[in-house]
C-alpha cells in the first residue's frame, strides 16, 4: 500500500472561494488525494485567491515565495510539490503568473475547476498547464459530490456566479465572468444531499445572487424568493440565507419571502457602496442613495427585525468631503447591525482605475477611520438589543471553555454558551446575558 497523496488548499477572499475550495478537495479526493490542513509536506498546494482589493496578486506571490523552501525540502526527499494557483488572481494574469514565479505548475481560473484533477495529473508528469477558459458547461456538474458527514451544521451552496452589472471598481465582472444561474433541480438535489449529510443551514452564494434566475422547477415560483421557499420545504433543513445582493434585484416576492418563510434568517447583507448620488453615478451603481433607504424601509416593513449587513468604499476617485458626509448621512439613517469598509483600490482594467481625480491615501485613511468608529457604534446598539432576548441558536462546536459550546443566532452573532453535554448541530433555546461588539452570551432557556 501506497500512502494517499496530501493536498492542501489556501482560500482567500470571498465565500464563493471557500465553496469552490471545498468542491475542489472533494474532486481531488476522488482522484485520491487526502485534504491536510498544512502545506508542509504536502504533494500538491492549491492557493485559491483573491483579486478583490489591495496587492491580493502581490500576496500571492509572497505565499509562492515561502512555499519555495517546502518545495524544496520535498524534493529533497525526494518527492514533488505540485503548486497550483487558482481563483480571481488566476484568472486575471493567466499565464503571467508562470512567468513571474515559475515554480509555479497549474494556472487556472474559477470557470474551470473540474479540470483540475487532469491539470494536476498531467503537471505530475512534467507538463504545467493554464486554463483560464469560460467553458459553457457548468463546472459544478463535473465536480464530484462531497459524500462525508458534514463537519459543520452550517454550509454554503453556490447557485450563482457572475455579474453583469459592471460597477466601475470592480473585478468581478472580469474574472467570474456574465451572470450565470444554475438551475433549480441541480440546487434542490444538493442541498438535500447537504441535508442527509447532517447539515441544518445553507446559506446560498452568489456575486449577484438575488439576481438568480435559473432553470425552475414545476413546483415553485420565480426568482430567488422561489427558489428559497421551495428549498424551505425539505425536511431536516433548518435554516436559511443568501449572500450577497443588489439592490436592484430585490424583487417584491424575495422581500414578501422575509416575512412568509420562517427559515429564511432575518439577516441582509446589502451592499450601498457609498451615500452620494453623484458618487453612486459615477459608480454605475445604478440606484440613488434614496432609492436604497426606500427599500431598506420596505423591507423592515415585513421583517421589522431585519439586520442589515452592508459594503462601503471610501475614496472613490472624485469623492468629495460632502460625498463622503452623504455616505456618513446614509449609515445614520439606515441604522446597520454590522457592516465591512474599505479604501477604494484601483483594479486594474475597471473603468474607474484610470479616472484623474484618485482620493490621497491619507485623506481615505481618515475617511475610513470615521466610517467604521460610525460603523462599530451601530454594531454595538445592535448587539445591545439582543440583552436578555430568548433565541434560538444553531451549536456549531465547543467553545474555548470546557463545557461551553458555540453557535449562531438568527442574526449570525456568534452565541456562546455553558451546555451539559454536546449539542452540536442542534437548534438551542438561549437567553442572552451579555454582548460584546462581535459576539453575544447566553445561558440555556428553561
Ligand atoms: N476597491 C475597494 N473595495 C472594493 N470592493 C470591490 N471592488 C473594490 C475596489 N476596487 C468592495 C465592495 C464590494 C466588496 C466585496 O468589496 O464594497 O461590495
Ligand atoms: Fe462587483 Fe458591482 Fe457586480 Fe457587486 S454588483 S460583483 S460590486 S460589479
Amino acid at each position: 500500500m501506497t500512502e494517499p497523496k496530501r493536498a492542501f488548499i489556501k482560500s482567500y477572499g470571498c465565500q464563493m472561494n471557500v465553496y469552490d475550495s471545498e468542491r475542489m478537495g472533494a474532486a481531488l479526493a476522488a482522484d485520491g488525494y487526502e485534504i491536510v490542513d498544512a502545506p508542509d509536506g504536502a504533494d500538491l498546494v492549491v492557493l485559491n485567491t483573491c483579486h478583490i482589493r489591495e496587492k491580493a496578486a502581490e500576496k500571492v506571490y509572497s505565499e509562492l515565495g515561502r512555499l519555495r523552501s517546502l518545495r524544496e525540502a520535498k524534493e529533497a526527499e525526494g518527492g514533488r510539490m505540485t503548486l497550483a494557483v487558482a481563483g480571481c488572481v488566476a484568472q486575471a494574469e493567466g499565464a503571467e503568473i508562470r512567468s513571474r514565479q515559475p515554480l509555479v505548475d497549474v494556472v487556472v481560473g474559477p470557470q474551470a475547476y473540474h479540470r483540475l484533477p487532469g491539470m494536476v495529473r498531467r503537471a505530475e508528469a512534467g507538463q504545467p498547464s493554464v486554463d483560464t477558459d469560460f467553458p459553457t458547461e457548468d463546472k459544478f456538474e463535473h465536480l464530484p459530490a462531497d459524500r462525508r458527514p458534514a463537519r459543520n451544521p452550517t454550509a454554503f451552496l453556490t447557485v450563482q456566479e457572475g455579474c453583469d452589472k459592471f460597477c466601475s471598481f470592480c473585478v468581478v465582472p472580469y474574472t467570474r465572468g456574465a451572470e450565470t444561474s444554475r438551475p433549480a433541480a441541480r440546487i434542490l438535489q444538493e442541498a438535500e444531499a447537504l441535508v442527509g449529510r447532517g447539515v441544518r443551514e445553507i446559506t446560498l452564494l452568489g456575486q449577484n445572487v438575488n439576481a438568480w434566475h435559473g432553470e425552475r422547477l414545476p413546483d415553485m415560483g420565480t426568482g430567488l424568493g422561489g427558489l428559497l421557499r421551495r428549498l424551505a420545504r425539505i425536511e431536516g433543513l433548518e435554516r436559511l440565507r443568501y449572500t450577497t445582493s443588489h439592490p436592484r434585484d430585490m424583487d417584491d416576492d424575495l422581500i414578501a419571502a422575509h416575512a412568509e418563510e420562517p427559515k429564511l434568517m432575518p439577516y441582509l447583507h446589502l451592499p450601498v457602496q457609498a451615500g452620494s448620488d453623484r458618487v453612486l453615478k459615477a459608480m454605475n451603481r445604478r440606484h440613488t442613495a434614496e432609492d436604497y433607504i426606500r427599500l431598506v424601509e420596505r423591507i423592515r416593513g415585513v421583517r421589522p427585525d431585519l439586520a442589515l449587513s452592508g459594503d462601503f468604499i471610501v475614496g472613490f476617485p472624485g469623492e468629495t468631503d460632502a460625498d463622503f458626509e452623504a455616505t456618513l448621512a446614509l449609515v445614520r439613517e439606515v441604522r446597520y447591525a454590522q457592516a465591512y469598509s474599505f479604501k477604494y483600490s484601483p483594479r486594474p482594467g475597471t473603468p474607474a482605475a484610470d479616472r484623474a481625480a484618485q482620493v490621497p491615501e491619507a485623506l481615505m485613511s481618515e475617511r475610513l477611520t470615521r466610517l467604521q468608529t460610525l460603523l462599530t457604534e451601530q454594531q454595538r446598539a445592535f448587539q445591545a438589543s439582543m440583552l436578555g432576548q430568548r433565541m434560538q441558536v444553531l451549536v456549531e462546536k465547543p467553545g474555548r471553555h470546557p463545557g461551553q459550546m458555540v453557535g449562531r443566532s438568527p442574526w449570525l452573532q456568534p452565541v456562546h454558551f455553558d451546555a451539559p453535554h454536546d449539542t452540536r448541530g442542534h437548534l438551542v433555546a438561549v437567553e442572552i446575558e451579555s454582548t460584546a461588539t462581535n459576539s453575544l452570551s447566553a445561558r440555556l432557556a428553561a
